[in-house]
């Protein structure tokens, strides 16, 4: 275990202090990260980062590139072990859980729809998100859509909702190689709610896609705030960030440099030279 500096730990471990949370109506955080570290050779990628996100919220996690985002959620998500420090979800301890093991337990992360997927239909690809479903392997998708609409009919009315709330419904059949970028980090997205998550967190949702797309990614994103779900959303794109995050973290070096609203940490000059000093 990590010592560490500001108590987290101990205000989660403490039972007087979780009474005293209660008592006081205190929402306890859905997501805590708490001192989390992270080197590959000499380079400190995440050092000591800690923040929460409490639950029915979107929290921005933005810096320059290289900063340690994705490597951030990497290992929130269970895919990097960190060398010290704690993430807690929903009352329990996540470090040295593996990602589907997380998901099952509500924390879902995005995955690019590469590889093998693109050649399964967008219904093929959500249905093999369903965590722990019968024929979840890739061979029971490539079974065909006979097999999925004889024997999964609950879970295919699901995806065909969730389709429908992407305004993605008239391309269940079609193979996912063929949608446009934009269309791809949709149904990303759509595989995602598949798993019924309680938080999912975004890498670069709105990256290379189209404006109305985006538009389209950033409505859907505020209503699964709007239906319970948190966020935790690493965004290039502050526009985004900042209409749909009330509350960011900032990440330069590894470390984060602030945190705060949006139009307080932007206007703030070590957030303002860690965005320019990357940019030269
Ligand atoms: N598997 C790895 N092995 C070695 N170095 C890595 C690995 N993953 C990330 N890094 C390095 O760690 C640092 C943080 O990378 P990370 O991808 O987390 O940054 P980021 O904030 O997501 O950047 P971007 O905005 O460009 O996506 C970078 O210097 C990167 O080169
Ligand atoms: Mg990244």
């Amino acid at each position: 275990m990590t010592p560490v500096a500001d108590g987290v730990v101990a205000e989660v471990e403490r039972p007087a202090a979780a009474a005293a949370a209660v008592a006081s109506h205190r929402t306890e955080p859905l997501l805590a990260v708490e001192e989390v570290s992270v080197a590959f050779g000499g380079l400190r990628a995440v050092d000591r980062l800690s923040f929460e996100v409490d639950p029915g919220t979107i929290v921005g996690l933005i810096g320059p590139n290289g900063a340690g985002k994705s490597t951030a959620l990497k290992i929130i998500g269970g895919e990097v072990r960190p060398t010290s420090g704690r993430v807690r979800f929903d009352g329990t301890d996540l470090v040295g859980t593996a990602p589907h093991e997380a998901a099952r337990r509500g924390l879902v992360r995005t995955f690019q729809l590469g590889g093998e997927f693109g050649r399964l239909t967008v219904m093929e690809n959500l249905l093999v998100a369903v965590p722990g479903m019968k024929g979840q392997s890739l061979l029971g998708a490539l079974a065909g859509k006979r097999f999925w609409r004889a024997s999964q009919d609950a879970e295919v009315r699901r995806a065909r909702d969730i389709l429908s709330g992407l305004q993605l419904r008239d391309k269940e059949d079609a193979y996912a190689s063929d949608l446009s970028g934009g269309q791809r980090k949709l149904v990303e997205i759509a595989r995602a709610l598949m798993a019924r998550p309680k938080m999912l967190l975004l890498d670069e949702p709105m990256a290379g896609v189209n404006r109305s797309l985006a538009r389209r990614i950033e409505e859907t994103l505020s209503s699964l705030r709007a239906e319970g779900i948190a966020l935790l959303l690493v965004e290039h794109e502050l526009g985004s960030v900042e209409r749909l995050c009330e509350r960011v973290v900032v990440m330069a070096s590894g470390s984060k440099i602030a945190e705060g609203d949006m139009s307080e940490v932007r206007s703030r000059d070590d957030v303002l030279s860690a965005y320019l000093g990357r940019r030269r």
